[in-house]
């Protein structure tokens, strides 16, 4: 068998169609290059079709013109110097590869009009295939940059063919996408239009000082907005250990937007998390991750009233900000997704934070110095248990107090009654903590 080199050109075809595998990422692409370029407005515009006309406008910095010649070459970015900068790129913004230019590049014909703060009027600039520009005239633009690709796939007429048929089920996907951004992102005005068809026109405008607020107001509903409070969590960093991941004076904290206690986790209508402001998918890796971490407790508080369990849809919105260097984001062709450098330590502080914010009756024990639990009233522990038995006792269906944390008078103490019940945790459980009766059953006084 012979083996033998594609054309370049046919070897960047080929790549292109894995970067750019339809109109929605496209369009993702598109917009977190709006996104990096520090625009305050992005509007977004498509023809029914989803391939005949694509176009973002931006009112970002604008691209200079040294820069024009580097436009639509693979791997040329203006966000990462060298893969030493891969560890920390991910704070500053979505794009690092420099890809996704010049796939689009490949597959359509895109035509870029950009102007800085110091150019008079706008450039109009064709790209050329492979790479590079022809200048086709100026445009009064304002300061900012539109990116306009036309007949998508016009060189692969199946996957063209396809991506008409599913154009319906993409305009819905790319209203979705533009509103995880939008949720992640609450100080950007974002508009999204389907040309010919102003029923589909979709907009958000950011208000000042609205925040998450306002943007869960517009996006869900007053209803589903007013059902969760805004949260923020610092991790007290003082551990040695935690200290190397965070770097002088940097730390992780959470800034979350949950919904109020006591609704049925069932009926979670959207999960937004994102690192760093960099929106994550909820159905793979760390998102999904912290969504069964959300779940688990949030589904061990005791349902509410009628009013709250009859919610028709609850909100989790959580932006995770982390110190520099902590994970990697190079992990998925969307980006949509981190690899924690260490990820207990993530998930354990999430859990802390969830504490804080769902605290029950329980975990305020320590807070009042240990009064108002005693040993009376006790029930005996689960039949299977080996330890002592008056140890823990029933809180509600399927949970159990360990009372040795109750009653244990030093942290080390519980420290070491907690970790054999709650081993994967690298998190010492606050005095109180309950535990679901199957890790107690499981893990019962081994320690
Ligand atoms: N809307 C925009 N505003 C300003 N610069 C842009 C815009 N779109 C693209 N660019 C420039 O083009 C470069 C290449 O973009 P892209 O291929 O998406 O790669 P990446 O985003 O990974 O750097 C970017 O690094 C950026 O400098
Ligand atoms: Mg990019």
């Amino acid at each position: 068998m012979v083996i033998s080199p594609l054309s370049e050109d046919d070897t960047r075809k080929l790549g292109a169609t894995l970067a750019i595998a339809t109109p929605v990422i496209l369009i993702k692409e598109l917009f977190e290059n709006a996104l990096d370029s520090g625009a305050t407005t992005v509007v977004v515009l498509i023809s029914p079709n989803t391939v005949d006309r694509i176009e973002v406008r931006d009112n970002g910095h604008g691209i200079d013109p040294s820069d024009f010649d580097a436009l639509g070459r693979s791997g040329y970015t203006s966000k990462l110097k060298s893969l030493h900068e891969l560890a920390t790129v991910g704070a500053r913004s979505l794009g690092f590869r420099g890809v996704a230019l010049a796939s689009i590049n490949t597959l359509a014909e895109v035509t870029i009009t950009t102007r800085t703060s110091s150019q008079p009027v706008a450039e109009v600039l064709r790209l050329v295939d492979g790479g590079g520009i022809v200048k086709e005239g100026r445009a009064g633009n304002p300061v900012g940059t539109a990116v306009c690709a036309n007949n998508l796939f016009a060189n692969f007429p199946v996957r063209q063919r396809s991506v008409i048929k599913e154009a319906h089920k993409n305009l819905a996907k790319i209203k979705e996408l533009l509103q995880a951004y939008t949720f992640a992102r609450s100080g950007t005005k974002v508009a999204f239009r389907v040309f010919g068809k102003p029923e589909s026109t979709w907009c958000y405008t950011a208000q000042t000082g609205g925040g998450v607020k306002e943007a869960a107001r517009q996006l869900f509903g007053h209803d589903v907005a007013s059902r969760c409070s805004l949260k923020t969590y610092s991790a007290d960093i003082k551990e040695p250990r935690e200290q190397e991941k965070t770097g002088a004076g940097k730390s992780l904290s959470f800034e979350g937007f949950l919904p109020h206690a006591g609704a049925d986790p069932q009926k979670i209508a959207g999960a937004f998390f994102s690192v760093d402001s960099r929106p994550l998918s909820p159905i793979r890796g760390t998102g999904k991750k912290l969504l069964s971490v959300f779940r688990a407790h949030y589904n061990q508080f005791p349902p509410g009233t009628k009013e709250e369990k009859a919610t028709k849809g609850i909100l989790i919105r959580l932006n995770i900000v982390c110190p520099p260097g902590s994970y990697d984001v190079n992990v998925e062709p969307a980006k949509d997704d981190v690899i924690f450098v260490d990820e207990e330590w993530v998930i354990g502080h999430f859990k802390q934070y969830l504490l804080s914010v769902y605290p029950r009756k329980e975990d305020d024990y320590e807070n009042e110095g240990g009064r108002g639990y005693t040993t009376a009233g006790l029930e005996t522990p689960p039949a299977s248990s080996s330890g002592p038995k008056d140890t823990c006792k029933p809180i509600q269906d399927g949970l159990w107090i360990c009372l040795d944390l109750l009653t244990a008078p030093a942290r080390t103490k519980t420290a070491t009654v907690a970790t054999s019940i709650q081993q994967s945790s690298p998190i010492i459980p606050r005095v109180g903590t309950r535990f679901p009766r199957a890790s107690m059953r499981s893990h019962h006084w081994k320690g």
